[in-house]
Protein backbone atom coordinates (compact mmCIF):
# COMPACT_ATOMS: atom_id res chain seq x y z
CA UNK A 1 0.00 0.00 0.00
CA UNK A 2 1.26 3.21 -0.71
CA UNK A 3 -1.25 5.51 1.33
CA UNK A 4 0.28 8.70 1.37
CA UNK A 5 1.70 10.80 -1.92
CA UNK A 6 4.83 12.49 -1.15
CA UNK A 7 4.84 16.11 -1.83
CA UNK A 8 7.46 18.85 -2.51
CA UNK A 9 8.57 21.45 -0.01
CA UNK A 10 8.23 24.72 -2.01
CA UNK A 11 8.52 27.36 0.81
CA UNK A 12 9.70 27.21 4.32
CA UNK A 13 9.35 29.52 7.03
CA UNK A 14 9.77 30.09 10.71
CA UNK A 15 9.85 26.06 10.70
CA UNK A 16 6.49 26.12 8.58
CA UNK A 17 6.94 24.70 5.39
CA UNK A 18 4.44 24.76 2.14
CA UNK A 19 4.30 21.94 0.50
CA UNK A 20 2.60 21.26 -3.04
CA UNK A 21 0.45 17.97 -4.56
CA UNK A 22 0.13 18.23 -7.98
CA UNK A 23 -0.76 22.02 -7.53
CA UNK A 24 -2.39 21.90 -4.28
CA UNK A 25 -0.87 23.71 -1.43
CA UNK A 26 -0.96 22.50 2.41
CA UNK A 27 1.32 23.49 5.32
CA UNK A 28 2.79 21.24 7.48
CA UNK A 29 4.94 22.31 10.50
CA UNK A 30 8.71 21.13 10.10
CA UNK A 31 10.79 20.28 13.21
CA UNK A 32 13.36 19.20 11.22
CA UNK A 33 16.35 21.72 10.08
CA UNK A 34 17.74 19.50 7.46
CA UNK A 35 14.94 19.99 5.56
CA UNK A 36 14.86 22.56 2.77
CA UNK A 37 12.87 23.80 0.04
CA UNK A 38 13.08 21.69 -2.97
CA UNK A 39 12.64 18.30 -0.75
CA UNK A 40 10.26 15.45 -1.53
CA UNK A 41 8.52 14.76 1.85
CA UNK A 42 5.53 12.77 3.23
CA UNK A 43 3.45 14.41 5.57
CA UNK A 44 0.66 13.62 8.07
CA UNK A 45 -1.92 16.33 9.66
CA UNK A 46 0.06 18.95 8.99
CA UNK A 47 3.48 17.68 10.25
CA UNK A 48 6.58 16.31 8.56
CA UNK A 49 6.83 12.45 8.47
CA UNK A 50 10.03 12.20 6.72
CA UNK A 51 12.15 13.15 3.77
CA UNK A 52 12.21 11.09 -0.12
CA UNK A 53 15.03 10.70 -2.24
CA UNK A 54 13.96 12.25 -4.90
CA UNK A 55 14.20 9.49 -7.67
CA UNK A 56 11.81 7.72 -5.32
CA UNK A 57 9.79 10.39 -5.08
CA UNK A 58 9.44 11.56 -9.03
CA UNK A 59 8.89 7.67 -9.80
CA UNK A 60 5.69 7.35 -7.22
CA UNK A 61 4.42 10.58 -8.37
CA UNK A 62 4.74 9.60 -11.98
CA UNK A 63 2.33 6.38 -10.91
CA UNK A 64 -0.19 9.02 -9.16
CA UNK A 65 -0.07 11.60 -11.57
CA UNK A 66 -2.80 10.80 -13.58
CA UNK A 67 -4.89 8.92 -10.64
CA UNK A 68 -4.90 11.76 -8.34
CA UNK A 69 -7.14 14.04 -11.25
CA UNK A 70 -9.24 11.34 -11.83
CA UNK A 71 -9.89 10.91 -8.49
CA UNK A 72 -10.67 14.40 -7.75
CA UNK A 73 -13.05 14.76 -10.46
CA UNK A 74 -15.02 11.39 -8.79
CA UNK A 75 -15.13 12.72 -5.21
CA UNK A 76 -15.84 16.47 -6.97
CA UNK A 77 -19.10 14.77 -8.34
CA UNK A 78 -20.24 12.75 -5.53
CA UNK A 79 -19.77 15.90 -3.31
CA UNK A 80 -22.08 18.26 -5.40
CA UNK A 81 -25.29 18.65 -3.46
CA UNK A 82 -27.82 17.29 -5.57
CA UNK A 83 -31.13 18.03 -4.04
CA UNK A 84 -32.50 21.00 -5.79
CA UNK A 85 -34.83 22.44 -3.22
CA UNK A 86 -32.89 22.67 0.05
CA UNK A 87 -35.58 22.90 2.94
CA UNK A 88 -35.21 26.35 4.69
CA UNK A 89 -33.98 25.23 7.79
CA UNK A 90 -31.00 23.54 6.07
CA UNK A 91 -30.21 26.54 3.74
CA UNK A 92 -30.27 28.90 6.33
CA UNK A 93 -27.56 26.31 8.11
CA UNK A 94 -25.48 26.21 4.35
CA UNK A 95 -25.72 29.53 4.01
CA UNK A 96 -24.24 30.25 7.49
CA UNK A 97 -21.55 27.61 6.70
CA UNK A 98 -20.68 29.39 3.85
CA UNK A 99 -19.39 32.40 5.64
CA UNK A 100 -17.65 30.26 7.98
CA UNK A 101 -19.89 31.48 10.87
CA UNK A 102 -20.67 29.58 14.02
CA UNK A 103 -23.40 27.30 14.25
CA UNK A 104 -24.87 28.03 17.60
CA UNK A 105 -25.98 25.29 19.94
CA UNK A 106 -29.50 25.64 19.38
CA UNK A 107 -29.09 25.41 15.08
CA UNK A 108 -26.73 21.99 16.20
CA UNK A 109 -29.47 21.03 18.31
CA UNK A 110 -32.19 21.22 15.30
CA UNK A 111 -30.08 19.54 12.86
CA UNK A 112 -30.32 16.48 15.43
CA UNK A 113 -34.47 16.85 15.01
CA UNK A 114 -34.10 16.05 11.70
CA UNK A 115 -35.12 12.05 11.33
CA UNK A 116 -36.90 11.82 7.86
CA UNK A 117 -34.94 9.56 5.47
CA UNK A 118 -35.30 12.80 3.32
CA UNK A 119 -33.78 15.14 5.54
CA UNK A 120 -31.56 13.41 6.49
CA UNK A 121 -30.09 12.49 3.04
CA UNK A 122 -30.11 16.09 2.65
CA UNK A 123 -27.89 16.74 5.95
CA UNK A 124 -25.61 13.87 4.53
CA UNK A 125 -25.31 15.62 0.97
CA UNK A 126 -24.31 18.88 3.05
CA UNK A 127 -22.00 17.77 5.16
CA UNK A 128 -20.11 15.69 2.67
CA UNK A 129 -20.42 18.89 0.41
CA UNK A 130 -18.32 21.13 3.00
CA UNK A 131 -16.23 18.74 3.63
CA UNK A 132 -14.85 18.39 0.41
CA UNK A 133 -14.60 22.03 0.42
CA UNK A 134 -12.51 22.33 3.37
CA UNK A 135 -10.28 19.63 2.63
CA UNK A 136 -10.60 18.84 -0.92
CA UNK A 137 -10.76 14.96 -1.42
CA UNK A 138 -7.43 14.47 1.19
CA UNK A 139 -7.96 11.77 3.70
CA UNK A 140 -5.59 9.33 6.24
CA UNK A 141 -5.06 6.12 6.82
CA UNK A 142 -3.26 5.14 9.87
CA UNK A 143 -2.48 1.87 10.65
CA UNK A 144 -3.07 0.71 14.64
CA UNK A 145 -1.44 -1.66 16.82
CA UNK A 146 -3.21 -2.63 20.01
CA UNK A 147 0.24 -3.67 21.83
CA UNK A 148 -1.24 -4.62 25.26
CA UNK A 149 -4.99 -5.38 26.62
CA UNK A 150 -3.93 -4.91 30.16
CA UNK A 151 -5.82 -2.64 31.68
CA UNK A 152 -5.80 -0.88 35.28
CA UNK A 153 -9.11 0.84 34.99
CA UNK A 154 -12.43 -0.28 35.06
CA UNK A 155 -14.56 1.44 32.41
CA UNK A 156 -18.71 0.01 32.39
CA UNK A 157 -18.37 -0.16 28.53
CA UNK A 158 -15.40 -2.20 28.12
CA UNK A 159 -14.65 -5.67 27.79
CA UNK A 160 -11.22 -5.33 28.87
CA UNK A 161 -11.53 -3.30 32.31
CA UNK A 162 -9.47 -4.73 34.78
CA UNK A 163 -12.29 -6.86 36.48
CA UNK A 164 -13.28 -8.83 33.17
CA UNK A 165 -11.62 -12.52 33.43
CA UNK A 166 -9.83 -12.72 30.19
CA UNK A 167 -7.07 -13.81 28.76
CA UNK A 168 -4.81 -11.19 28.20
CA UNK A 169 -1.63 -10.05 26.22
CA UNK A 170 1.66 -8.32 26.05
CA UNK A 171 3.63 -7.10 23.04
CA UNK A 172 7.35 -7.10 23.96
CA UNK A 173 9.36 -3.86 22.37
CA UNK A 174 10.75 -6.33 19.71
CA UNK A 175 7.34 -7.43 18.65
CA UNK A 176 6.09 -4.08 18.45
CA UNK A 177 8.86 -3.27 16.17
CA UNK A 178 8.39 -5.65 13.85
CA UNK A 179 5.20 -5.05 13.60
CA UNK A 180 5.16 -1.58 12.50
CA UNK A 181 8.32 -2.45 10.37
CA UNK A 182 6.31 -4.87 8.66
CA UNK A 183 3.69 -2.58 8.13
CA UNK A 184 6.10 0.14 7.15
CA UNK A 185 8.21 -1.70 4.36
CA UNK A 186 5.73 -4.09 2.64
CA UNK A 187 2.45 -1.89 2.91
CA UNK A 188 3.82 1.69 3.20
CA UNK A 189 2.20 2.75 6.03
CA UNK A 190 3.16 6.92 7.38
CA UNK A 191 1.91 7.17 10.75
CA UNK A 192 1.20 4.23 13.17
CA UNK A 193 -1.02 4.40 16.56
CA UNK A 194 0.16 2.58 19.28
CA UNK A 195 -2.99 1.34 21.72
CA UNK A 196 -3.26 -0.12 24.84
CA UNK A 197 -5.08 -0.28 27.80
CA UNK A 198 -3.82 1.53 30.79
CA UNK A 199 -0.79 -0.63 31.71
CA UNK A 200 2.18 0.18 33.85
CA UNK A 201 3.61 -2.58 32.74
CA UNK A 202 5.14 -0.34 30.14
CA UNK A 203 7.39 2.04 32.15
CA UNK A 204 8.13 5.43 30.96
CA UNK A 205 11.87 4.27 29.79
CA UNK A 206 9.82 1.02 28.10
CA UNK A 207 7.54 3.35 25.99
CA UNK A 208 10.04 5.64 25.18
CA UNK A 209 12.15 2.51 23.86
CA UNK A 210 9.06 1.69 22.05
CA UNK A 211 8.17 5.11 20.81
CA UNK A 212 12.02 5.19 19.60
CA UNK A 213 12.43 2.68 17.86
CA UNK A 214 9.16 2.78 15.39
CA UNK A 215 9.91 6.97 15.36
CA UNK A 216 12.80 5.00 13.48
CA UNK A 217 11.24 3.51 10.70
CA UNK A 218 10.09 6.90 9.40
CA UNK A 219 6.39 7.20 10.42
CA UNK A 220 4.32 9.32 13.00
CA UNK A 221 4.00 8.00 15.86
CA UNK A 222 0.80 8.21 17.09
CA UNK A 223 0.00 7.38 20.99
CA UNK A 224 -3.23 6.10 22.62
CA UNK A 225 -2.00 4.69 26.21
CA UNK A 226 -4.89 6.67 28.00
CA UNK A 227 -4.55 8.55 31.30
CA UNK A 228 -0.82 8.57 31.64
CA UNK A 229 0.82 11.28 33.83
CA UNK A 230 2.01 14.35 31.84
CA UNK A 231 5.13 13.70 32.85
CA UNK A 232 5.04 10.26 30.59
CA UNK A 233 3.54 12.61 27.39
CA UNK A 234 6.29 14.86 27.75
CA UNK A 235 9.24 12.05 27.49
CA UNK A 236 7.30 10.30 24.89
CA UNK A 237 7.14 13.49 22.65
CA UNK A 238 10.38 13.79 23.19
CA UNK A 239 11.02 10.46 22.50
CA UNK A 240 9.43 11.07 18.93
CA UNK A 241 5.51 10.61 19.07
CA UNK A 242 3.50 13.55 17.46
CA UNK A 243 -0.01 12.62 18.33
CA UNK A 244 -1.92 11.30 20.67
CA UNK A 245 -5.69 9.83 20.93
CA UNK A 246 -7.62 10.23 24.11
CA UNK A 247 -11.08 10.36 24.25
CA UNK A 248 -13.06 12.39 27.02
CA UNK A 249 -15.84 9.45 26.36
CA UNK A 250 -18.77 11.74 27.46
CA UNK A 251 -19.29 15.25 28.48
CA UNK A 252 -22.00 14.24 31.20
CA UNK A 253 -19.85 14.56 34.21
CA UNK A 254 -21.94 12.37 36.22
CA UNK A 255 -22.06 9.55 33.64
CA UNK A 256 -18.41 10.27 33.17
CA UNK A 257 -17.28 9.18 36.78
CA UNK A 258 -20.32 6.96 36.99
CA UNK A 259 -18.67 5.08 33.69
CA UNK A 260 -15.11 5.26 34.59
CA UNK A 261 -14.77 4.50 38.31
CA UNK A 262 -12.41 6.72 40.30
CA UNK A 263 -11.80 9.11 37.96
CA UNK A 264 -13.48 12.65 36.84
CA UNK A 265 -13.84 14.52 33.47
CA UNK A 266 -12.33 17.70 34.77
CA UNK A 267 -8.87 15.50 34.80
CA UNK A 268 -9.63 14.13 31.74
CA UNK A 269 -10.14 17.36 30.33
CA UNK A 270 -7.00 18.80 31.80
CA UNK A 271 -4.87 15.99 30.46
CA UNK A 272 -6.12 16.74 27.25
CA UNK A 273 -5.38 20.43 27.13
CA UNK A 274 -1.91 19.35 27.87
CA UNK A 275 -1.19 17.62 25.63
CA UNK A 276 -2.19 19.82 22.94
CA UNK A 277 0.21 22.51 24.94
CA UNK A 278 3.04 20.01 24.69
CA UNK A 279 2.79 19.66 20.95
CA UNK A 280 0.86 17.07 20.07
CA UNK A 281 -1.96 16.19 17.37
CA UNK A 282 -4.55 15.83 19.15
CA UNK A 283 -7.54 13.46 18.22
CA UNK A 284 -10.39 13.61 20.66
CA UNK A 285 -14.00 12.14 21.20
CA UNK A 286 -16.74 10.65 22.35
CA UNK A 287 -18.58 6.89 22.85
CA UNK A 288 -22.73 7.58 21.37
CA UNK A 289 -24.85 5.65 23.21
CA UNK A 290 -24.42 5.55 26.64
CA UNK A 291 -26.75 4.70 29.32
CA UNK A 292 -29.43 7.70 29.77
CA UNK A 293 -27.99 10.14 27.34
CA UNK A 294 -30.12 12.49 25.96
CA UNK A 295 -29.57 14.27 22.31
CA UNK A 296 -28.53 17.19 24.10
CA UNK A 297 -25.76 15.16 26.02
CA UNK A 298 -24.45 14.38 22.40
CA UNK A 299 -24.83 18.22 21.04
CA UNK A 300 -22.71 18.58 24.11
CA UNK A 301 -20.02 15.85 23.37
CA UNK A 302 -19.55 17.64 20.06
CA UNK A 303 -19.22 21.24 21.36
CA UNK A 304 -16.67 19.93 23.80
CA UNK A 305 -14.80 18.27 21.04
CA UNK A 306 -14.75 21.34 19.50
CA UNK A 307 -13.90 22.85 21.91
CA UNK A 308 -10.58 20.91 22.61
CA UNK A 309 -9.88 21.96 19.00
CA UNK A 310 -8.18 18.47 18.14
CA UNK A 311 -6.35 17.97 14.70
CA UNK A 312 -9.23 14.37 14.69
CA UNK A 313 -12.76 13.81 15.59
CA UNK A 314 -13.13 10.20 16.89
CA UNK A 315 -16.32 9.18 18.56
CA UNK A 316 -18.21 5.70 17.34
CA UNK A 317 -20.85 3.72 18.83
CA UNK A 318 -21.18 1.86 22.55
CA UNK A 319 -21.22 -2.06 21.13
CA UNK A 320 -22.44 -3.68 24.43
CA UNK A 321 -19.63 -5.83 25.27
CA UNK A 322 -20.48 -9.34 27.41
CA UNK A 323 -19.40 -9.58 30.65
CA UNK A 324 -19.58 -5.93 31.45
CA UNK A 325 -21.96 -3.67 33.01
CA UNK A 326 -23.60 -1.94 30.27
CA UNK A 327 -24.07 -5.73 28.23
CA UNK A 328 -27.82 -5.43 28.42
CA UNK A 329 -27.31 -1.81 26.64
CA UNK A 330 -29.62 -0.96 23.99
CA UNK A 331 -27.67 -1.09 20.66
CA UNK A 332 -27.90 2.12 18.77
CA UNK A 333 -29.07 2.89 15.10
CA UNK A 334 -26.27 3.99 12.61
CA UNK A 335 -28.29 7.06 11.61
CA UNK A 336 -27.51 8.13 14.75
CA UNK A 337 -23.30 8.13 14.38
CA UNK A 338 -24.49 9.19 10.59
CA UNK A 339 -26.22 12.45 12.20
CA UNK A 340 -23.45 13.02 14.72
CA UNK A 341 -20.92 13.10 11.66
CA UNK A 342 -22.65 15.39 9.80
CA UNK A 343 -23.45 17.79 12.35
CA UNK A 344 -19.85 17.64 13.77
CA UNK A 345 -18.65 18.53 10.04
CA UNK A 346 -20.61 21.20 9.85
CA UNK A 347 -20.08 22.41 13.68
CA UNK A 348 -16.39 22.08 12.59
CA UNK A 349 -15.93 22.15 8.77
CA UNK A 350 -12.01 22.18 9.04
CA UNK A 351 -11.86 19.28 11.14
CA UNK A 352 -10.39 15.66 10.29
CA UNK A 353 -13.82 13.14 11.36
CA UNK A 354 -12.46 9.21 11.86
CA UNK A 355 -14.59 6.22 10.32
CA UNK A 356 -14.67 4.09 13.70
CA UNK A 357 -14.40 0.04 13.71
CA UNK A 358 -16.88 0.29 16.43
CA UNK A 359 -19.40 1.90 13.58
CA UNK A 360 -18.47 -0.82 11.12
CA UNK A 361 -19.09 -3.48 13.15
CA UNK A 362 -22.65 -1.85 13.73
CA UNK A 363 -22.78 -2.38 9.63
CA UNK A 364 -20.62 -2.89 7.55
CA UNK A 365 -21.73 -0.19 5.16
CA UNK A 366 -22.14 2.54 7.71
CA UNK A 367 -17.94 3.14 7.06
CA UNK A 368 -18.79 4.27 3.30
CA UNK A 369 -21.84 5.70 4.80
CA UNK A 370 -19.97 7.80 6.89
CA UNK A 371 -17.54 8.79 4.47
CA UNK A 372 -20.29 10.43 2.72
CA UNK A 373 -21.90 11.99 5.88
CA UNK A 374 -18.77 14.02 6.38
CA UNK A 375 -15.89 11.94 7.68
CA UNK A 376 -12.37 11.79 6.31
CA UNK A 377 -9.95 9.35 7.77
CA UNK A 378 -10.19 5.51 8.42
CA UNK A 379 -7.52 3.10 10.46
CA UNK A 380 -6.52 -0.20 9.91
CA UNK A 381 -6.20 -2.34 12.38
CA UNK A 382 -2.22 -4.33 11.92
CA UNK A 383 -2.14 -6.34 15.27
CA UNK A 384 -1.35 -9.77 14.98
CA UNK A 385 -4.15 -11.73 13.96
CA UNK A 386 -4.29 -13.98 16.97
CA UNK A 387 -3.88 -10.78 19.14
CA UNK A 388 -6.54 -8.76 17.66
CA UNK A 389 -9.16 -11.30 19.30
CA UNK A 390 -7.86 -11.24 22.37
CA UNK A 391 -7.96 -7.29 21.93
CA UNK A 392 -11.48 -7.53 22.58
CA UNK A 393 -13.09 -4.12 23.79
CA UNK A 394 -16.48 -5.49 22.65
CA UNK A 395 -17.06 -8.51 20.98
CA UNK A 396 -16.97 -9.59 17.01
CA UNK A 397 -15.07 -6.31 16.35
CA UNK A 398 -15.21 -5.54 12.08
CA UNK A 399 -12.17 -7.28 10.61
CA UNK A 400 -11.45 -9.04 13.54
CA UNK A 401 -10.67 -12.35 11.41
CA UNK A 402 -9.72 -10.51 8.59
CA UNK A 403 -5.68 -10.36 7.42
CA UNK A 404 -3.98 -7.62 6.45
CA UNK A 405 -3.60 -7.28 3.18
CA UNK A 406 -7.16 -7.78 2.96
CA UNK A 407 -8.43 -5.21 5.42
CA UNK A 408 -5.94 -2.71 3.25
CA UNK A 409 -7.68 -3.92 -0.15
CA UNK A 410 -11.01 -3.33 1.55
CA UNK A 411 -10.26 0.03 2.63
CA UNK A 412 -8.41 1.79 -0.42
CA UNK A 413 -10.64 0.28 -2.77
CA UNK A 414 -13.38 2.06 -0.30
CA UNK A 415 -11.62 5.27 -0.59
CA UNK A 416 -10.69 5.44 -4.33
CA UNK A 417 -14.29 4.38 -5.17
CA UNK A 418 -15.82 7.54 -3.67
CA UNK A 419 -12.64 9.73 -5.04
CA UNK A 420 -10.28 10.15 -2.16
CA UNK A 421 -6.53 10.75 -2.37
CA UNK A 422 -4.17 10.07 0.11
CA UNK A 423 -2.68 13.72 0.15
CA UNK A 424 -2.13 14.80 3.52
CA UNK A 425 -5.02 16.01 5.53
CA UNK A 426 -3.37 19.16 7.62
CA UNK A 427 -4.04 22.70 6.71
CA UNK A 428 -4.86 23.34 3.60
CA UNK A 429 -3.05 26.87 2.45
CA UNK A 430 -5.54 29.38 0.32
CA UNK A 431 -8.87 28.08 1.25
CA UNK A 432 -9.40 29.38 5.17
N1 LIG B 1 -18.08 0.04 22.56
C1 LIG B 1 -17.57 1.08 21.85
N2 LIG B 1 -16.42 1.70 22.16
C2 LIG B 1 -15.75 1.26 23.24
N3 LIG B 1 -14.59 1.67 23.79
C3 LIG B 1 -14.34 0.90 24.87
N4 LIG B 1 -15.31 -0.01 25.02
C4 LIG B 1 -16.21 0.19 24.02
C5 LIG B 1 -17.43 -0.42 23.65
N5 LIG B 1 -17.95 -1.46 24.33
C6 LIG B 1 -13.80 2.78 23.26
C7 LIG B 1 -13.53 3.88 24.29
C8 LIG B 1 -12.02 3.97 24.33
C9 LIG B 1 -11.62 3.35 23.03
C10 LIG B 1 -10.24 2.80 23.01
O1 LIG B 1 -12.54 2.30 22.85
O2 LIG B 1 -14.08 5.09 23.79
O3 LIG B 1 -11.55 5.29 24.45
FE1 LIG C 1 -9.07 0.54 30.01
FE2 LIG C 1 -9.57 2.12 27.95
FE3 LIG C 1 -11.04 -0.06 28.43
FE4 LIG C 1 -11.24 2.04 30.04
S1 LIG C 1 -11.79 1.98 27.84
S2 LIG C 1 -11.06 -0.12 30.66
S3 LIG C 1 -9.14 2.79 30.06
S4 LIG C 1 -8.90 -0.02 27.84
Amino acid sequence: MCYSIPAKVVEIKNHIGVIDYFGEKRNILLDDDRVKTGDYVYAQGGILVRTIPEKEALEILETWKEIFFELKKVDESLSKIKTDKLPENAMHILQKVNLRKTLTKKELASLFELDHKNELSVLYEIANNVRQRSHGNASCVHGIIEFSSYCQQNCFYCGIRKDKNIERYRMTCKEIVETAGNAVDKYGFKALVLQSGEDYWYSDSKLEEIVKSVRQLGVLVFLSIGSRSISTYKKLYAAGARAALIRFETSNKASFSKLRPGTTLQDRIALIKELKRIGYILATGFIVGLPEETSQDIINNIMLTKYLAPDMYSFGPLIPANGTPLEKEAIIKKELILKTTAIARLADSNSNILVTTALETLDLSAGKEALLAGANSMMINITPVKLKKLYSIYDNRAGINTVLHKSIKQTTDLLYNLGRAPVDTGDIRGLK
